[in-house]
């Protein structure tokens, strides 16, 4: 069955969000707890090893009763039913969107086509674990018959983010490998990353799932006649394996076809980094910590699939977002994770959330009128309190904000994480409740600059505790995200697997790259062709 294509707006929940919406937009969060004490354990969710607190939201039990009728009447059941079993739900592409089946277990069913895929996808999982334990054992060496100091992902975007995320994220659980990321097509970018390297201890990993991305490719064959200096044809076989979907692409590269790692066109380029993709995680951290991020991320699909909307977190979490960007008109969302190691997510999220959901047509091809993906951002606390939160405190923008932390520290420093953790919490408290006039001047504050100290508080936080930052614990946080972004397609009536805007750049920088080479280009805007001349006679 195709995703329903429900414009949100006509529906009565929305209607009746938006008169409730009149009602409640100026009540202050710090009343609706005095009000209600139950208000933190009825906006609570606690599964597993996770705790989402969603109470210190701008919404009442009305909210989240319209809210979840809103899921109910854009069929969001439906759509997720659709989606696990395989159906063309990335419609514009014609593909199905099955990166949940990566990491299902092997007795589980998926099919494409009429096809399992289960059995193909732990095919290419052993292979992936066979590989790693030869690479980091040091059974599998260089050319001149070294064992592997270094990995270098070559790829960029979802082939990028998601490992160069993950390796950062989980690097307490790292093996001796140091690894690397390259996806600039800035010539610096790879040489900076070069002059690290001995060509003989080095491997090689190139990721892209349609093998023709300029970035990719220019850096790959850099890194090549770069290795070629030291090393003969032959030796690329031991040096270079590939992840790709374009295996003849690959072989005319040079990369032996017993080096290349499969994917498939199911997987969204942004949701791939349980596939071979994450070989270069695999290699980071030992194939076993991989498969846990993996089993994380299948038990939050599980929860996904199958709990009630109301205590759901993907959908509670998504919900809330719809709120904030459709009827407060919020146009970004924060997420700060109080962890170091969480400092790409945010970075990793931008590609998820505004690839997928940065859409102006609807699933029946109408110009949408109203909000669709959101802004992302974010850096760790408490890093950003000493940056942005002053914005955040007391300027004059909404922003929804997601707070991950984790209960315990990975080297059990106490003293500090009694310190980070009470910068979680009280960030979240503060944004909250604010400080009124009366408690500024209660502080002893010169009268004339009262006002400048007043916080007005009502600034809405999600508060997401993890016991602890484990290969797992991450898996089930990235798919939490993922499962967001995907309901939220849903509501907005939109393709959240496709990306065709990102091509026209491609397509015009393919161009130029070819003008560079005439004199005098001017069939451009009058701004692009003084631009292009003005860099044609300066370089
Ligand atoms: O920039 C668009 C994009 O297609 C992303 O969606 C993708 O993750 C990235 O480029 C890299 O593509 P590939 O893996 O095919 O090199």
């Amino acid at each position: 069955m195709p995703l329903p294509n429900i414009n949100p707006t006509t529906t009565s929940s929305w209607e009746k969000l938006q008169e409730h919406y009149n009602k409640i937009n100026n009540v202050h969060m710090k009343d609706l707890f005095a009000q209600d004490g139950e208000r933190a354990n009825k906006f609570t969710i606690k599964w597993d090893d996770f705790y989402v607190d969603f109470s210190k939201n701008r919404i009442t039990e009305e909210t989240f009763k319209y809210l979840l009728e809103l899921a109910d009447e854009v069929r969001l059941k439906e759509a997720i039913q659709s989606q696990f079993s395989g159906e063309k739900i990335n419609k514009t592409e014609g593909r199905s969107v099955l990166h949940t089946a990566l990491r299902a277990p092997n007795d589980a069913e998926f099919y494409v086509d009429g096809v399992n895929i289960v059995p193909e996808v732990h095919q290419v999982k052993q292979k992936i674990q066979s590989f790693t334990s030869e690479v980091v054992n040091g059974d599998r060496k260089g050319f001149t018959g070294k064992p592997f100091t270094d990995v270098v992902n070559i790829g960029i975007g979802g082939s990028d983010l998601g490992p160069a995320m993950v390796v950062e994220s989980l690097q307490y659980y790292k093996n001796h490998l140091t690894t690397h990321f390259v996806s600039n097509v800035d010539g610096d970018h790879v040489n900076e990353v070069i002059k690290k390297l001995n060509p003989e201890t080095t491997l090689f990993v190139v990721v892209s799932k349609t093998f023709t991305t300029q970035e990719t490719l220019s850096n790959a064959n850099t890194i090549k006649n770069w290795f070629l200096q030291s090393a003969t044809e032959d030796a690329i076989a031991k040096h270079f394996v590939a992840v790709s979907t374009n295996i003849e692409s690959v072989k005319r590269f040079g990369i032996d076809e017993n080096n290349v790692f499969p994917m498939w066109d199911w997987v969204g380029g942004r949701f791939s980094l349980w596939s071979a993709v994450g070989l270069s995680i695999s290699l980071a951290v030992g194939y076993s910590n991989f498969d846990s991020l993996l089993v994380g991320a299948n038990k939050m699909d599980e929860h996904f699939k199958n709990e009630d909307f109301k205590s759901n977190i993907p959908v509670v979490l998504a919900l809330i977002s719809v709120w904030y960007n459709n009827f407060f008109k919020a146009e970004s969302e924060a997420v700060i994770g109080y962890s170091q190691y969480l400092n790409q997510f945010a970075t990793y999220l931008q590609q998820g959330i505004m690839e997928s959901n940065g859409k102006s047509v609807d699933r029946n091809g109408n110009p949408i009128d109203y909000e669709t993906g959101t802004l992302i951002w974010g850096e760790p606390g408490t890093n950003s309190q000493h940056a942005f939160f002053q914005l955040i405190h007391q300027g004059t923008k909404l922003i929804p904000a997601d707070f991950i932390g984790f209960v315990k520290s990975l080297h059990g420093n106490k003293d500090h994480q009694d310190k980070l953790t009470s910068n979680f919490l009280a960030q979240t408290e503060a944004l909250l409740n604010g400080k009124t006039k009366e408690e500024v001047i209660a502080e002893g504050a010169d009268e004339s600059i009262v006002p400048f100290k007043v916080f007005k508080g009502n600034k809405p936080t999600n508060t997401i505790f993890i016991n602890k930052l484990t290969p797992e614990s991450l898996g089930k946080l990235i798919a939490m995200y993922e499962h967001k972004i995907f309901v939220q397609g849903v509501i907005w009536n939109i393709f959240s697997y496709d990306q065709f805007g990102v091509e026209l750049g491609k397509q015009l920088a393919n161009k130029i790259l070819q003008e560079l080479n005439i004199s005098n280009v001017n069939n451009h805007d009058s701004s692009t062709n003084n631009l292009l001349n003005y860099y044609k006679k300066s370089v």
